[in-house]
């Protein structure tokens, strides 16, 4: 017996170590099991969100373009690149059902129409709580099209028009920001509306300078609008100027591939290497924008009828031209101001005006300034200091750069 005791002292000891090894075992088998667990579902969600992305993608008709549309999404300001999530939200954001718009519009009735363009009517909705002017055109979309669409709902600047969304149904519906004024041509050139005081209108020069240069260099991809002209600037509730319909033609190509030997733009406003070749570049917005200039001086439209012949129609750069090369320059132009601005306009501002739209409307492309370059021009123009009357120093001084130009 005294001989067993240690013995059995010796086995309760094994057992107990035995028994403290199994806890510990099974401890970290659990902790193991546990960790395994949560990594799993941590694997297997960071798997769901691209499939969410792809699905949607899918569902919008287009799954290969959600990688332009993501990556175009992040180099818009504001919106950070804070990756797919977002990029998703604002793709169902975007799109509107053609019940709804129907519904806002009152089935597209005609006391909703707004405007009326080469492509469709312009109807007013409220959708959603935001003010909205629908463009319905008759084009289908295709792929590459919707693709399109995307990038443009992303391109947001205080000088453009915003695209909030499209619907795809039937026909396509283009749903922009509504701007409360109407278009420039009809502050210009129509009736009803008072006449814009000179200030207002270089700052309008200025707005549409900033939302041109805005598409030329700073968007992905940069776009060349392809049909500046005033009714195509659009004025807001406090006379500030915006670019609509940018990215269209883009899209109108995109979507239909007879028009790619088509021409598109407004006669009055192409520069000839385009009218005459379809050379395309930043240049042909430049020419245009320099024809609106014109018309911001004279309130004329960009094509004038001298008789009744079309042989007797007359562009504004030769107007303008003409004046210049007359005997007495400064009296030309002071003839082709907008009458109704009375005397009440500075004459060094709009011979400076005259002198940047000559330079944007040269033959050569080449010779045109770029958009920054008439930003920078304006921003000059309209700064306070530019108030000088009637100083005849600035007035000569302003004469001799246009002419210089020749
Ligand atoms: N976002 C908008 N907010 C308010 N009015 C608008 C808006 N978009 C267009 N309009 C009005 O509808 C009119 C027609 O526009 P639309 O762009 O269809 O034709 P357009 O610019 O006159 O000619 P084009 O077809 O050559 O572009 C515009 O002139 C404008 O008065
Ligand atoms: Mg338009």
């Amino acid at each position: 017996m005294e001989i067993m005791f240690p013995y059995i002292l010796g086995l309760a000891k094994g057992a107990a170590i035995g028994i403290t090894i199994a806890g510990i075992f099974g401890l970290v088998l659990i902790v193991i099991c546990i960790y395994v667990k949560y990594f799993q579902k941590k694997e297997e969600e960071k798997v769901k969100l691209p499939q969410t992305s792809i699905a949607l993608s899918t569902q919008d008709g287009n799954a290969s373009c959600s990688g332009e549309y993501e990556t175009s999404g992040s180099s818009v300001p504001g919106t950070g690149s804070t990756a797919g999530l977002t990029g998703i939200m604002v793709a169902k954001s975007t799109e509107f059902s053609y019940q709804e718009l129907a519904k806002a519009t009152n089935n597209f009735s005609l006391d909703h129409k707004i405007g009326q363009g080469g492509f469709g009517a312009v109807y007013y909705a409220e959708l959603r709580g935001e003010k909205t002017a629908i463009k319905k055109m008759d084009v289908q979309a295709s792929t590459e099209f919707l693709c399109e669409l995307k990038v443009l709902t992303h391109v947001h600047h205080l000088n453009l028009v915003r695209l909030i969304g499209y619907c795809v149904e039937g026909s396509l519906f283009l749903v922009y920001e509504h701007i409360d004024n109407g278009n420039l041509g009809e502050y210009l050139h129509g009736i009803g509306r008072e006449p814009l005081p000179w200030s207002s209108r270089v700052q309008i020069a200025l707005d549409s300078a900033r939302g041109l240069e805005y598409i030329h260099e700073h968007t992905v991809p940069v776009y060349i609008h392809r049909d500046v002209k005033s009714a195509n600037i659009l004025i807001d509730k406090n006379l500030r100027g915006k670019v609509a319909d940018f990215g269209l033609t883009k899209l109108i190509e995109v979507g239909n591939s007879t028009l790619h030997t088509r021409l598109v733009g407004t006669f009055g406003y192409m520069p000839p290497e385009y009218a005459q070749y379809g050379d395309v570049s930043p240049k042909i917005d430049v020419y245009a924008f320099g024809v609106v200039l014109y018309e911001l001086i004279s309130a004329k439209n960009a094509i004038l009828k001298t008789g009744e012949s079309v042989a007797e129609s007359k562009g504004l750069v030769v107007l303008f031209e003409e004046a210049l090369n007359q005997i007495d320059p400064l009296e030309g132009i002071r003839k082709l101001v907008d009458p109704r601005l009375k005397e009440n306009y500075p004459i060094d501002s709009v011979l400076k005006m005259v002198e940047l739209a000559r330079g944007c409307t040269r033959e050569n492309p080449l010779l045109r300034p770029n958009m920054r370059s008439i930003v920078v021009a304006l921003m000059t123009l309209s700064s306070p200091t530019e108030d000088c009357y009637y100083d005849t120093s600035y007035e000569n001084q302003s004469l001799i750069n246009i002419l210089s130009v020749r």
